[in-house]
């Protein structure tokens, strides 16, 4: 367990933010590596072609160190559907084939594979949302033969539940389905292995549990997709020539190395990618498994004690520890989060269930704030 690190925040004492998986705060040293990246430009003339690879690179070396991979299969986009679309670009699915997602899958993780699907004669397959809350089972059982791709997050982002990715990524294996994983709802919260699971794709943005900023992520290719990959945007720092800003105009057919075919145009933000490599650096310090326990500690107070009131979450074995989702018989109030937030109290509605997604700046006093305001949910 970490001990409380809100003085790495700007968190003033009387606000209770238990709502990152809406957006997480920034660091003060993330905000003075953004600012520090983004005045550079101030003096262009300081910024030589080098610049242009050697932050990149970094953000590649410690995205890798992540999520177990090498830094070559790692590619610098600026969403989760940038990522999602370039897996689509890239993944096969023939007429009478089908797709799998989840019951509320994110829509960035969903729009693409269904224009997938429409354009090549095949189907969307939607797993049912699991009446016994086991999304591993439930994804298990729809992976029948004529999946192409299944197209799945770590957690389920409307419940909070957790997949078995190692032993869906084996049956996917075992079948010949691609597996594209959408890791924005875990990725630095929850352990995540690219060795363990190989995947095909795996994108997260950075904006959530990866503390970092807007507009920015990372990607994973897996070596077998880079070669003859198509980008989703063809831009001139991609290419093998790149580096020498003199020939550009020398067009050339060739790619830089590994997964970097795949970054986007204007990969090397001065302002972003210092702000999320410093945040990727303090997951690493803190250790994702100790972030996942720190939060998880706070969630099983909370989930004790909105049980008491009436409402449900899934079993701890099966949801995702840093990720609680309340939900009972009778519907949440209409304008919830606006009441709470009233209070200086943040989380939020989504789908059915009350969100609850602290990180390690939050405290007991957090949750128990947050409990005094569901007590009075459920008196009325
Ligand atoms: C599961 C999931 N994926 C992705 C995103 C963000 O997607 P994008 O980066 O395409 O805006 C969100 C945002 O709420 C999300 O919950």
């Amino acid at each position: 367990m970490l001990p409380c690190q809100r003085h790495l925040f700007d968190i003033p004492d009387d606000v209770a933010y238990l709502n990152c998986a809406y957006m997480s705060p920034l660091m003060k040293p993330v905000i003075d590596a953004g600012l520090s990246g983004l005045a550079r430009k101030a003096h262009p003339w300081e910024i030589t072609p080098d610049k242009f690879f050697i932050g990149s690179d970094e953000f590649r070396a410690t995205a890798a160190q992540l999520i177990d991979c090498s830094a070559d299969d790692v590619a610098i986009v600026p969403s989760a559907s940038y990522g999602i679309a370039t897996a689509a670009r890239n993944l096969p699915v023939d007429r009478g084939q089908s797709i799998l997602v989840l019951a509320e899958q994110f829509p960035s993780n969903y729009y693409s594979w269904q224009r997938l699907a429409a354009d090549n004669g095949a189907s969307l397959k939607v797993v049912p949302w699991p009446d016994d809350q086991d999304w591993t089972a439930a994804v298990l059982a729809s992976l029948t033969a004529d999946v192409a791709i299944a197209a799945l997050p770590h957690v389920q982002w409307t419940s909070g539940g957790r997949l078995d990715l190692v032993r869906i990524a084996e049956a996917c294996r075992k079948q010949g389905t691609a597996l594209a994983l959408d890791l924005t709802q875990s990725l630095g919260a929850l352990p995540f292995s690219v060795r363990e699971v190989q995947p095909d794709f795996a994108v997260a943005a950075s904006y959530k549990w990866l503390l970092g900023p807007y507009s920015v992520g990372l990607l994973y290719v897996a070596p077998k997709w880079q070669d003859a990959g198509k980008p989703l945007d063809e831009n001139w720092i991609q290419r093998a020539n790149a580096r020498d800003f003199s020939s550009l105009i020398l067009y050339t057919e060739n790619y830089d190395a590994g997964a970097r075919r795949f970054d986007m145009g204007e990969r090397s933000n001065f302002a972003l990618l210092p702000a999320a490599l410093r945040a990727m650096r303090q997951l690493l310090e803190w250790g994702v498994a100790e972030i996942s326990e720190t939060s998880g500690a706070l969630n099983l107070r909370l989930a004790a004690a909105a049980e008491n009131l009436g409402f449900s979450a899934p079993a701890e074995s099966l949801r995702a520890p840093h990720y609680l989702c309340l939900r009972r018989k009778q519907a949440i109030p209409r304008g919830l989060p606006e009441m709470l937030a009233q209070e200086k109290v943040f989380v939020s509605v989504r789908g059915s269930s009350i969100r609850v997604t602290p990180h390690v700046y939050n405290t007991p006093e957090d949750c128990d704030r947050l409990i005094a305001c569901l007590q009075r949910v459920a008196a009325t």
